[in-house]
C-alpha cells in the first residue's frame, strides 16, 4: 500500500480509501468481509456520509451494526464521514452548514456508527447560506469534545476554503473532489489555459494547485465514473479511444484496466488519496495493486491524449 502524507501535519495515510456510498444493499456480513479485505490489502481508511442510502443514515447504520457484530473492528479503522447535505420530508435535498445542524448531524452519525468519535469529518457540498464563523465554532466544539480528530471539505473551491479558514483555528486538511481519467477538469484546465477555449474555462478556481500550495489532501472520488456519477467509463462503448489507451498501458504492466485507472490518479504528484467505491473483492485488490505501479510520463500522457484532452 502506498502511504501518502495527509494535510499540513503530513499524517501517514493509505492512498486507497474504501468508499461506502454503494453499501446500502449489503448485509453486515458482506460489509465485514469487505472491511477485512481492505485491512488485508493495507488500507484502513473508510469514507462514508450521513446521506448514503435511503432513508438518511442507512449506510452509517449498516456500518455501525457491522462494528457491533465485530468487536475491535472499528478501532482498526480511520473512519471518515461527511455532513451538510440534508433532506425535506418529501426527499428533496438541500444544504445546511449552520452550527446547530452540523452538531446534530455529527451526533446522529456517531450514534448510527456506534462510535464515540470520527477520525475525519468533512463538509459535503457548499452551502450558499453558510456563515464561516458558525462552522468554525462547530468544528472547534467537535474537536474540544473529542468527537472529531481532523476536518476537511468536499467539492469546495479555494475561496470557500479561505473563507472558512479565516475563522477556523483547526486546519482544513482534506478536499474531496471528483477526479478520474474521464473527469479530469481540475488538471486539464491549467494545461489548456490560454489555448483551448472549452478546456481552458476555470470551473473550480484552480483548486488543484491551491490544495497543493496549502498542503490540503485531495481525495479523488468516483475514480471509475464519467459525468456526474453517470456510469462506468471502463469498457463503455461511449469511450473507445480512452479504453484503448488504458488497455495499452494495462498490457504493458500486465494488470487490469481497473488498476491503471487508479494508477493514473496516483501518478499525479499532488499525493492524492483515491476513494474507490467497489464492493467486489477482486476489484478492491486491483485498486490497491495500483500502488505498486508508477506510470511514466509517456504512460500518463498517452492515456490523457486517448481520453481526448488537448495538448497543442
Ligand atoms: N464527496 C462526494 O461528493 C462524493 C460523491 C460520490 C462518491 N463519493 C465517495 O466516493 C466513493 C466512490 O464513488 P463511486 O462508488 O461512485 O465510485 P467508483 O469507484 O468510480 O465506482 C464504483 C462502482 O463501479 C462499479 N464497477 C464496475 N466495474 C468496475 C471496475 N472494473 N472497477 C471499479 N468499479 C467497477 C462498482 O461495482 P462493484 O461493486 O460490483 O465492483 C461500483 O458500483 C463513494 O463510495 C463515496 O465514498 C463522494
Amino acid at each position: 500500500m502506498k502511504i501518502v502524507p495527509l494535510g499540513q501535519n503530513k499524517i501517514p495515510v493509505p492512498a486507497i480509501i474504501q468508499g461506502t456510498m454503494r453499501f446500502d444493499k449489503l448485509s453486515t456480513k458482506e460489509v465485514a468481509a469487505i472491511l477485512e479485505k481492505d485491512l488485508e490489502l493495507g488500507t484502513n481508511f473508510i469514507d462514508t456520509a450521513n446521506c448514503y442510502g435511503k432513508p438518511e443514515g442507512l449506510v452509517e447504520s449498516i456500518l455501525g451494526k457491522t462494528f457491533e457484530e465485530n468487536p475491535g473492528l472499528r478501532d482498526k479503522l480511520a473512519l471518515q464521514s461527511k455532513g451538510g447535505i440534508t433532506f425535506f420530508d418529501d426527499g428533496r435535498p438541500y444544504h445546511n452548514y449552520s452550527k446547530e445542524h452540523l452538531m446534530k448531524t455529527l451526533d446522529a452519525s456517531l450514534s448510527r456508527l456506534k462510535t464515540d468519535h470520527l477520525d475525519y469529518f468533512l463538509l459535503h457540498r457548499s452551502d450558499a447560506l453558510f456563515r464561516p464563523e458558525e462552522v468554525a465554532e462547530a468544528f472547534e466544539l467537535m474537536k474540544q469534545q473529542g468527537k472529531v480528530l481532523h476536518f476537511g471539505v468536499s467539492n469546495e473551491v479555494p475561496y470557500g476554503i479561505e473563507l472558512l479558514q479565516k475563522y477556523c483555528t483547526v486546519p482544513i486538511e482534506i478536499n474531496q473532489m471528483q477526479f478520474s481519467i474521464a473527469h479530469a477538469d481540475m488538471c486539464v484546465q491549467p494545461i489548456a489555459t490560454n489555448n483551448h477555449d472549452f478546456y481552458a474555462v476555470d470551473r473550480d478556481g484552480g483548486v488543484l494547485n491551491y490544495c497543493r500550495l496549502k498542503d490540503i489532501t485531495i481525495q479523488a472520488w468516483s475514480p471509475f465514473q464519467y459525468g456526474f456519477i453517470e456510469g462506468l467509463f471502463l469498457d463503455n462503448p461511449k469511450f473507445p479511444e480512452m479504453n484503448k489507451g488504458i488497455q495499452d498501458i494495462a498490457d504493458k504492466y500486465g494488470v487490469s484496466k481497473t488498476t491503471i485507472a487508479v494508477a493514473w490518479i496516483l501518478r499525479h504528484p499532488a499525493n492524492m488519496q483515491v476513494v474507490c467505491g467497489t464492493t467486489n473483492h477482486q476489484r478492491i485488490a486491483d485498486c490497491c495493486k495500483a500502488c505498486d505501479i508508477e506510470l511514466t510520463y509517456e504512460d500518463w500522457y498517452h492515456i490523457y491524449l486517448c481520453a481526448g484532452y488537448p495538448i497543442m
